[in-house]
Parts: C-alpha cells; sequence; structure tokens
C-alpha cells in the first residue's frame, strides 16, 4: 500500500496547492441569505461518498437480473454481494482514513458498504481541509439557519476517491410547483398559475352530463376514485391475498405520518368487505416516528397507507418512516435507500411517493449517488416505484428526479372525469427527457418510435437522448380520509394505485414460491399490451414544453395505465 505521506506534509503545511474544487456554486439560492460566518469552534457532522469500485459492474447485473428471458432473471443479490460492488477499493479507504487521520479525525462507516462516512470535525477544521468557507445562511420563509459553504475542494490526490460531502453546496431542495406532495405549511412554493391540489372542502370539478363507458357511471360520477371503482377500472381482485412472506413498502419523509384511525374509517368506508382493524407494520430511521395525534396525519402519507391497504386486500404493508433531515428530503431519501438495501429481507414493493423536485434542483453527483442506490435495491429484487408529479410548474423544461433515475419505475397521472369515454393523460402531470442519464436500453424502442412519430428527432426544447419518463400511469385523483373527515378529491395518487398492482401482483408470485418482481422496467417495456394506451390529452396546465399523449408510450403517460389480469398474465408464468 502507498504511503502518501509526502503529500500530508504539504496539506499540514497548509499548502494548498494540490487541491481541486469539487462542487461550487455562485450564491444562496433565492430564499436563503447569508447571515455571517460560523464559529469556528462549531461542529460539523459531515458525510463523504467515497468512489464505489464497480458501479457499471453492478448495473450490468441489475439488468441482467431484471430483463425476463435472461437466463439469471429472477437471481438478486444479498447484501453482501451488493457491497462488493459498491464497497470503496481498500486503496480508497485507506487513503482517505491517513488523510482524516493527519488532522486527528476518526470516521464511522454509515452503510455496511463503507462508501458513506460521518466524520465530525470543527468549522475551522473544515474550512482548512476542504478549503471551504462554512458559513450560517438563513432561510427566509422559515427563519431556519443551516450552515454551508458555497464551494469546497479535496486533495487531488483524493479527488478520485471522493465523490462529494454533504451538507455542503446544496441547499433545501426546491420542489415542483404546488407542490402536491409536500406537507402543506412546512415549505413554501415558488409561483402557482394553476394551483392542482383541488380545494379539499369544495368540488371543484365540474360535472358534466355522463354518457358512455365500460366503467360505470357512478364510478365517473364524482371524477374521484375509491377502491371498489379502482377495482372495477383495472380489474384487480378484491379476494383477500393468500398469506406470504412478503411486504409492500409505503415510504413517508418529512415528518409525514400515516394516521392508523384514519385508516380504519376509511376500510370502513370504502372496504366494508374488509376487516377494519387491518393494519399496518412500522420501519423507522434517522429517528423516524408515526406521530398519531389527528392533527400531525398526513395528507398523502394517509392516502398512501389508505389505499396501499384498501387495494392490496391483505397484502402485509409496511410505513416506512424517515426522520426530519432538516431542510434535507432528499438526504432522507438517500439514506431510506441505503438503509433498506442493507436490510436482510427489505420491502419487495416500494413507493414514493414524493413530488420530487426538478432534475437541475439537485446536484448531479447527488443525483447520481441517489440513482446508484436505487440500483442497489433493484440489485435487491425491490420494485421501487415513483411519482413524476402532479402540479404546475411555471416556465419547467426539466424532467422530474428522482424518476429521471433509470433503475425505478415512474409513474404518470390519467384522469377519467365524468362525461369522458376513456381515461385522459391528467393537464398537470409531468413528464420529459432527463439531461443526466442517458436513455437505457430498455426503453430505446419504445422512445425511439414516439420521437419519430411526432417528428421529434432532432428536438432541441427537450433532450432526445436521455431517459425519458414516465414510464406508466395510472389514475391520480382519489377519496380518502383526513383527520377523521371522508375528502373527495386527492390528486397525485397515480403512484400509489399502480404500486399496490405490483404489490398484489408480487404477492402472488411469493405465495407461489418465486422472488418477486424486482426492477419493473425491462419486464413493462416488453409487456406494452398489459396497458391500456393512453392517447388523449396533453400536460398544458401550465408547462413550457407541451408533451401530448399519443398512440403508444409517450412522456406523459408512458405505456399508459395497468391491466391488471394482462399484468398477472404475464407475471405468474415467468
Ligand atoms: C459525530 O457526532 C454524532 C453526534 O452528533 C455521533 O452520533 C457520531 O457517531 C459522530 N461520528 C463520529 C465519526 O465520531
Ligand atoms: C421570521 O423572523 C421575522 C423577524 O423576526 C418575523 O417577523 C417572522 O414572523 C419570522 N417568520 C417565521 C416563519 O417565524
Ligand atoms: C374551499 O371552498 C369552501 C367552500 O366553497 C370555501 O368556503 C373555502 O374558503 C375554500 N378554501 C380555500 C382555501 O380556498
Ligand atoms: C357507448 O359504448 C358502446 C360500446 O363500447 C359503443 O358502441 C357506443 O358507440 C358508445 N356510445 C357513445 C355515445 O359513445
Ligand atoms: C359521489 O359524491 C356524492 C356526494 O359526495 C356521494 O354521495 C356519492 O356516493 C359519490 N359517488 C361515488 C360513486 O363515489
Ligand atoms: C376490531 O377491533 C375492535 C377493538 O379491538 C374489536 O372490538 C372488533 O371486534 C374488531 N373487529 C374485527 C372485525 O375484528
Ligand atoms: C443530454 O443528455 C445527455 C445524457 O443522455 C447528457 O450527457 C447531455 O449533457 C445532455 N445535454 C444537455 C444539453 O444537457
Ligand atoms: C435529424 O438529424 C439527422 C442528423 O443530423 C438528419 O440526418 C435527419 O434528417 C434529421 N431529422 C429530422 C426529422 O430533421
Ligand atoms: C403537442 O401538440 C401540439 C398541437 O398539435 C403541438 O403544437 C406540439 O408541438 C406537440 N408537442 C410535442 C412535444 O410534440
Amino acid at each position: 500500500m502507498q504511503k502518501p505521506v509526502a503529500f500530508f506534509f504539504l496539506l499540514l503545511a497548509g499548502v494548498h496547492a494540490n487541491s481541486l474544487v469539487l462542487e461550487k456554486r455562485n450564491g444562496p439560492p433565492p430564499g436563503f441569505s447569508h447571515v455571517g460566518p460560523t464559529p469556528l469552534d462549531q461542529t460539523l457532522n459531515l458525510r463523504l461518498a467515497l468512489t464505489q469500485n464497480n458501479i457499471a459492474g453492478l448495473q450490468d447485473t441489475v439488468y441482467d437480473i431484471s430483463t425476463p428471458g435472461n437466463a439469471r432473471y429472477g437471481q438478486y443479490l444479498t447484501q453482501d454481494e451488493v457491497n462488493k460492488f459498491v464497497a470503496p477499493s481498500g486503496e480508497t479507504l485507506s487513503q482517505v482514513n491517513s488523510w482524516l487521520a493527519a488532522y486527528g479525525i476518526a470516521s464511522s462507516p454509515l452503510t455496511p458498504a463503507g462508501d458513506w462516512i460521518s466524520v465530525n470535525m470543527s468549522v475551522s477544521q473544515a474550512n482548512e481541509m476542504f478549503m471551504a468557507e462554512f458559513s450560517t445562511f438563513q432561510n427566509q420563509d422559515t427563519n431556519e439557519t443551516v450552515v454551508r459553504t458555497l464551494s469546497y475542494s479535496v486533495p487531488i490526490a483524493l479527488e478520485a476517491m471522493i465523490s462529494w460531502v454533504h451538507p455542503t453546496v446544496k441547499f433545501v431542495a426546491q420542489f415542483l410547483g404546488s407542490n402536491l406532495r409536500a406537507d402543506s405549511g412546512k415549505i413554501s412554493f415558488p409561483v402557482v398559475k394553476k394551483p392542482s391540489v383541488l380545494n379539499l372542502t369544495s368540488k371543484t370539478v365540474s360535472k358534466r352530463a355522463s354518457t358512455n363507458t365500460s366503467v360505470s357511471a357512478d364510478c365517473r360520477a364524482n371524477a374521484s376514485w375509491t377502491p371498489a371503482c379502482l377495482q372495477e377500472l383495472y380489474g384487480i381482485p378484491s379476494t383477500p391475498a393468500q398469506p406470504a412472506a412478503n411486504s409492500f413498502g409505503v415510504s413517508g419523509f418529512q415528518n409525514g405520518f400515516a394516521n392508523e384511525r384514519d385508516l380504519k374509517q376509511f376500510l370502513e368506508t370504502y372496504r366494508p368487505d374488509m376487516n377494519p382493524n387491518t393494519t399496518f407494520d412500522l420501519i423507522t430511521l434517522d429517528g423516524g416516528i408515526n406521530n398519531q395525534l389527528p392533527a400531525d396525519a398526513g395528507i398523502f402519507e394517509g392516502a398512501d397507507i389508505q389505499y396501499a391497504i384498501g387495494l392490496t386486500t391483505g397484502v402485509p404493508v409496511t410505513f416506512i418512516s424517515t426522520g426530519t433531515l432538516p431542510d434535507d428530503l432528499f438526504t432522507e431519501m438517500l439514506d431510506q435507500a441505503q438503509f433498506l438495501v442493507s436490510m436482510e429481507n427489505p420491502p419487495q414493493t416500494i413507493v414514493n411517493g414524493n413530488q420530487g423536485t426538478l432534475e437541475t434542483q439537485v446536484s448531479s453527483q447527488f443525483a447520481i449517488s441517489l440513482c446508484n442506490a436505487y440500483a442497489q435495491l433493484a440489485a435487491r429484487g425491490v420494485s421501487y416505484i415513483v411519482n413524476v408529479g402532479e402540479g404546475c410548474t411555471p416556465g419547467a423544461v426539466d424532467p422530474p428526479f428522482p424518476a429521471t433515475c433509470p433503475f425505478v419505475t415512474a409513474v404518470g397521472a390519467t384522469d377519467f372525469g365524468p362525461g369522458d369515454t376513456e381515461e385522459t393523460a391528467n393537464e398537470a402531470s409531468q413528464g420529459g427527457f432527463s439531461d443526466l442519464f442517458k436513455r437505457p436500453e430498455y426503453q430505446d424502442a419504445a422512445v425511439s418510435g414516439y420521437l419519430e412519430s411526432t417528428g421529434n428527432t432532432n428536438s432541441t426544447t427537450f433532450n432526445v437522448t436521455g431517459r425519458a419518463v414516465p414510464d406508466v400511469a395510472a389514475i391520480g385523483l382519489v377519496d380518502f380520509v383526513w383527520e377523521g373527515q371522508v375528502i373527495d378529491f386527492l390528486d397525485g395518487l397515480s403512484v400509489q394505485v399502480f404500486a399496490s398492482i405490483v404489490a398484489l401482483l408480487t404477492n402472488e408470485r411469493i405465495a407461489a414460491g418465486k422472488p418477486g418482481l424486482g426492477f419493473l422496467n425491462p419486464l413493462i417495456y416488453q409487456n406494452p399490451q398489459a396497458f391500456t394506451d393512453i392517447k388523449t390529452g396533453n400536460n398544458a396546465a401550465c408547462f413550457e414544453v407541451v408533451f401530448n399523449s399519443t398512440a403508444g408510450w409517450d412522456p406523459i403517460t408512458g405505456f399508459g395505465s395497468p391491466i391488471y389480469p394482462a399484468l398477472q398474465e404475464i407475471t405468474s408464468k415467468l
């Protein structure tokens, strides 16, 4: 092993010519003001992401084990097998630890693979070691302060070994427009042209004359969907699922809690055929809890749990509550993924209904780290299902993140109103093309087909080479119970509806002694016939790039909405 003696001498002598800027920004983002320097003796808890030794090998493996027809299909990896791909090399560990030790700093691993480490140091040490200027900034909306730096460096000799350091230049994630998925009151949003969270106490959906469709007029009467109506629309069984050792994980972030009394009332109202005492397990991390005070019931977490349980009829459901890290939703997501990867038996299906953000609003290093964590979950055989987001983002040409990560399944939203004869794209559903992740092979044919048929092959408005989202879609507007009241309209549940179908299919496979469905996209793109193609509508509500729903895959509804019996036919034979 190389001993970087000379190099340490230079550092300790305070010579920084051998440093390289890893990340920087010109100033704090809008909404934050500089308060002043942080006291030099204040302790910082920093996380260092160390370079994983073979992430490309992990990604190749994920595609093999997730592609029906591949000899390795369904052969998911153990935690140890995943760790071999993502652990830093011995060289990386020894060099980084020697560097830290030269400053008298100890590290502790945050993941079993040791690819994330935690270090505590004073502001003065951090300023010196990272050539940074840690300062205090205030969020003008909440008055909360955070310690950040506008730039940081690492020694050139460690450049290939340290991917990034957190928290440094990343401030609060800036959410999408009306952010349906952030709990109201905690975060303030940019200008919203057209709110897509409907006034929960009044019916704002106009009733048109009911016409004709295969789904009963009763279900379309209110344009808002209940479990019974979704069962009718997608052919979802209402019979109890067979007992099987599996679990459907529902994510909670940012202190959004799933309320048990609301769940019970929901089941009594909408699933009178089920035991209203049906409940869920709890996984917590980062000090997460599931507070049951009625006033703390989360709108989305509550609705997510209600649909997870109300649509899967007996599949074991687990609420995964990640404790709040101030201003740091995406680190919560990263912690959640890392935590789940290291479980011996992670839930086979996981839904993350959070709206996420725009891809340009997260640093690319961070986005890649989070996406690599989702690739690890895929390697473990987890179906990780996310929202493309519904809500207006004035002027946005950016695609939504984490939906653009190629290792998650992204769900767009549809509507089926009283006067409609078929589902149509929800006008506030997001979609688009990544600038960060290139188009994965599994969607090559579908996306090129779309680009060619719409004459967009050479579009300069969006990045035709990027990973395109969403993959599929489902009804977004549902009925639910919140703080003891039955509420008619909640937009943003499409992801939960789709994930519940995946959880049911997974339960069936596990009951039959087979592995779960794992990373779904290769299977989805092989089987467009298992989806109802949505051919009408667009996302014109407030977007700069208007995508139209077209025949075949499109960047607003993907392949369309699920047909349960068709999916069951496919997944039961694999
Ligand atoms: C850093 O400090 C936190 C408490 O603030 C502690 O939990 C953690 O173990 C410390 N890490 C190291 C590497 O000492
Ligand atoms: C922030 O501080 C200002 C000035 O003290 C005060 O007027 C405002 O109400 C505070 N805002 C919040 C959200 O606490
Ligand atoms: C919602 O609608 C009700 C009934 O029309 C109205 O009284 C209330 O002010 C509205 N709330 C909001 C936030 O617009
Ligand atoms: C109603 O549905 C039937 C069967 O799909 C179809 O033949 C008929 O044309 C539809 N009527 C209207 C008014 O759309
Ligand atoms: C539609 O809404 C009305 C009024 O809230 C309610 O009575 C009725 O049950 C709803 N219909 C369906 C099918 O949900
Ligand atoms: C649900 O729980 C309540 C209270 O423990 C009990 O009285 C009731 O019988 C239970 N219902 C069913 C269907 O098990
Ligand atoms: C387009 O996406 C690719 C990844 O597929 C990326 O390398 C490229 O930088 C993107 N172009 C722009 C203009 O962002
Ligand atoms: C797109 O660009 C390619 C290469 O520049 C060119 O051959 C092709 O004709 C263009 N297609 C369209 C539809 O403009
Ligand atoms: C959507 O359709 C409109 C109207 O036909 C058209 O102007 C627009 O270019 C289409 N958008 C895309 C991305 O194809």
